[in-house]
């Protein structure tokens, strides 16, 4: 993208159409290898034959690897097969890891590329409105293991993240709010402008996707920089990175309570909302500000309330056993503002008291 965007060393380029160009993108960056790409099968039934072709077009011979779509196949099963399938095609100490698809792709295969031959290099081409603005940036891979999410895992950054927002117009809208709950999250974060513009833009956004939809290019593009910006930054300022945490550790306390019934996005929502009223309430935010989000959150069809059946006690229980908490205190991130975290002084983590939590998530 113009301007180059990078993170640790990885090249992050935005491109309609990228997807066309996959196979020079990558081997002007990663000469000489040999590619391993891998999709879920829905992805690859979808833009399979298409990134193949390109990457084939680039003097490659690529090796198509599919497992089934689905969080649950985020296993050490699935990446036990998929090592053992490079092991047996040959594949040495020159093969890169194309990861086509959404968030679990990304996560999976980044995870094979951090372990085979002790690290491979990585091309993440995120799918998914969420791993486009989220999952392929910040080098976290790995998979879950039957007693929770993301247990066993590396660090691996990607030599480069190829995002091609015209992927988005196959969506299903669920996934696409989904995604958009982490871009209302960077507005909140970092940008009230940015936080504006979705709000002026839902509609588009959520029944757009034309193939050359600038809406999604920008939404795509400006989250992006955002958490970038935050990422890099928390090297020198530590803590920082806490931001992006914000509605989380109610999100994450109703997936956990739900049996992750709830899609992510759906329970950042949520979090998101309660944790504006707790900001408020702990006199962080101005009033209102609470208000705000939930508007947009619900305009783009995202839930505001705590499902039925769910008690905010339980919520309360389950904020503990976060695996960002540590010996049972709980730190939120909070906002001051719309585009401005509370807590820069104390490293963006704010304990707060039981009663306000109680009483934030009672007035959803
Ligand atoms: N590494 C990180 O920093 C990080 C951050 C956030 C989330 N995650 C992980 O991401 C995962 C969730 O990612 P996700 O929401 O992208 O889920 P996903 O990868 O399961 O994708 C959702 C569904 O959409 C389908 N799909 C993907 N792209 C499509 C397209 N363009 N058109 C049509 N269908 C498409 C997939 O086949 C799948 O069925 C979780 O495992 C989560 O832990 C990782
Ligand atoms: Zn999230």
């Amino acid at each position: 993208m113009p301007g180059g965007l990078t993170l640790h060393g990885a090249e992050i380029d935005v491109a309609p159409g990228a997807l066309d160009t996959l196979g020079a993108r990558i081997a002007a960056r990663l000469p000489a290898h040999r590619v391993a790409l891998i999709a879920d099968a829905q992805v690859a039934a979808l833009y399979g034959e298409r990134a193949r072709a390109s990457l084939a077009a680039a003097g490659g011979d690529p090796l198509l690897l599919t497992f089934p779509a689905g969080e649950k196949h985020k296993s050490r099963s699935t990446w036990g097969s998929l090592t053992d399938q490079l092991v047996e095609a040959g594949f040495g100490r020159d093969t890169v890891v194309v990861a086509l698809g959404g968030g679990v792709t990304g996560d999976l295969a980044g995870f094979v590329a951090a372990t085979y031959m002790r690290g491979v290099p990585l091309v993440q081409v995120p799918s998914t409105l969420l791993a486009m603005i989220d999952a392929s940036i910040g080098g976290k891979t790995g998979v879950d293991t039957p007693s929770g999410k993301n247990l066993v895992g590396a660090f691996h950054h990607p030599a480069l993240v190829i995002a091609d927002p015209q992927l988005l117009a196959t969506l299903p809208q669920k996934e696409v709010r989904s995604g958009l709950a982490e871009a209302i999250k960077h507005g909140v974060i970092a940008d009230a402008a940015y936080f504006g513009w979705i709000a002026a833009n839902l509609r588009q956004i959520l029944h757009g996707n034309a193939p050359d939809d600038a809406t999604s290019l920008q939404l795509v593009r400006r989250s992006i920089e955002i958490k970038v910006d935050v990422v890099r930054k928390d090297e020198r300022e530590r803590g920082l990175r806490k931001v992006l945490n914000f509605g989380h550790t109610i999100g994450h306390a109703i997936e956990q309570v739900t049996a992750y019934g709830i899609a992510h996005g759906e329970a950042v929502a949520i979090g998101m909302v309660a944790e504006g009223i707790l900001a408020e309430r702990l006199r962080l935010a101005q009033r209102g500000l609470a208000d705000s989000i939930a508007t947009v959150c619900d305009a783009a069809g995202l839930p505001v309330r705590l499902p039925d059946g769910v008690s905010p006690a339980e919520v309360l229980t389950a904020t503990r056993t976060d695996k960002k908490s540590s010996g049972g205190r709980v730190a939120y991130a909070l906002p001051r503002a719309l585009g401005e975290m509370a807590g820069s002084e104390s490293g963006y983590g704010i304990p707060a008291p039981d009663a306000d939590v109680i009483r934030a998530l009672e007035h959803l």
